[in-house]
């Protein structure tokens, strides 16, 4: 008793302290559906339950944008994002990412975008698109859109004016196209969308949907842009890498995919060559990242620390609660995509994560006003 006010001020401190330590341990995850929100609550009951440092909350955003935002202004910590969305959250918010999800336990790819076209198809590059013909699985899709549109702008094949209207300058560049949806008004409002950008699409078998952004296009879709370079319509189809093989010996049982054969088609490489189906690691247009984390600059360590503690409790869960598996949410990849391995730490920064092909796809498309 020689030091009460000393003694109290220790009490303080060590107080001040106890609820620092618990306030940094707190984890306000953005979710965007009902699904979301279960498994991020089945989590962080299940983590509790196994004693796991650090307390999950789970918040509700109303989109990745409003959780982005919410990131931003510390109503949340962190969300699960997809590739344009992360780039979003790093250019317009300043935010960047803790962790990635791999999906082979190695490196964080995604997918490969290629440019497929016949064998036969000679005098053809991606250096002089100009009059040709293509087909997109869809309008504003990543492997559709984004990719192929911003690698013709960044090698300068297409332009767009002070207007930055991206349909009008693909529509002035290509022959005739099939881009499903470019002429929904969601991606059209003033309906003055170029029209040769649906010729290469065929719709129902009553030539009913054509150019619509669902399957009933049968152009639609990377199966359906595949089946529209197969069957002559375009010369080039934007797929993914895995495309093709998902959709042989087999596994497609449409006749257009029953007569597909291998040596039939090739890669159109971004250096104006063109390699065969299996070299897609050196002959593609961008290399798509799978999800990541996207946190606040500061919270990068935290948030990966208590990830890391999750995913070696939940990662191979054989019973109970499991970190990868969306089973119990009645849709696919919820939270974490299922083909998942672990999440990998990302040290650099959010651009690390994109890589540089995405990154200068992506810069192409600054004069939309992402932000
Ligand atoms: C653990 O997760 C399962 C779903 O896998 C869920 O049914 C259960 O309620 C969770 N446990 C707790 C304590 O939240
Ligand atoms: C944080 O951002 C969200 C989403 O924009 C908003 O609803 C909320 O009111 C903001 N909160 C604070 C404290 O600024
Ligand atoms: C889960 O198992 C897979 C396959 O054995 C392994 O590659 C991965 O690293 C494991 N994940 C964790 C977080 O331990
Ligand atoms: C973009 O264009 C520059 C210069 O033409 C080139 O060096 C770079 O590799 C291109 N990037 C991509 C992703 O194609």
């Amino acid at each position: 008793m020689d030091h009460p006010g000393g003694h109290l001020a220790v009490v303080l401190l060590v107080l001040v302290l106890v609820s620092m330590s618990t306030e940094n341990n707190i984890i306000r995850w953005c979710t965007v559906s009902d699904a979301e929100e279960q498994k991020c609550l089945d989590l962080a009951g299940n983590a509790t339950a196994r004693n796991i440092r650090g307390q999950l909350l789970c918040v509700r955003g109303q989109s990745p944008t409003d959780c982005m935002k919410q990131i931003k202004n510390g109503t949340a910590d962190a969300s699960t994002m997809y590739a344009d969305e992360i780039y979003t959250a790093g250019f317009c918010y300043g935010l960047d990412v803790a962790v990635g999800e791999s999906y082979n336990g190695v490196d964080g790819i995604n997918y490969y975008v290629v440019a497929l076209a016949r064998t036969s198809s000679s005098d053809l590059s991606m250096l002089e698109m100009h009059e040709r013909s293509s087909c997109h699985p869809g309008m504003r899709t990543t492997v559709g859109w984004t990719v192929p549109i911003g690698f013709l702008v960044n090698t300068s094949q297409i332009s767009v004016d002070e207007q930055c209207n991206f349909p009008h300058a693909v529509g002035d560049f290509f022959g005739y196209s099939c881009v499903p949806g470019v002429k929904d008004p969601e991606h059209d409002p003033k309906g003055n969308n170029p029209r040769n950008l649906c010729e290469a699409c065929i719709g129902d078998e009553n030539d009913r949907h054509i150019c619509a952004n669902n399957p009933r296009e049968r152009h639609f879709g990377e199966a359906g842009a595949l089946r529209c370079v197969a069957e002559n319509l375009g010369d080039v189809a934007f797929v993914k890498h895995t495309t093709v093989f998902d959709n042989m010996e087999g596994k497609n049982q449409e006749s257009w995919a029953l007569d597909l054969e291998l040596e039939d088609l090739k890669l159109l490489c971004p250096d104006g060559r063109e390699a065969n189906l299996f070299q897609h690691e050196s002959c593609h247009l961008a290399v798509v990242p799978t999800n990541a984390v996207v946190v606040r600059l500061e919270d990068k360590c935290r948030v990966y620390k208590f990830l890391e503690r999750v995913q070696n409790a939940f990662a191979n869960a054989t019973e109970g609660f499991s970190l990868f598996s969306s089973v119990n949410y009645g849709q696919p990849d919820v939270l974490f995509s299922d083909s998942t391995k672990k999440l990998l730490r990302v040290m650099g920064t959010y651009t690390s994560w994109l890589g540089p092909s995405y990154t200068t796809i992506l810069k192409a498309f600054e004069c939309e006003g992402l932000c």
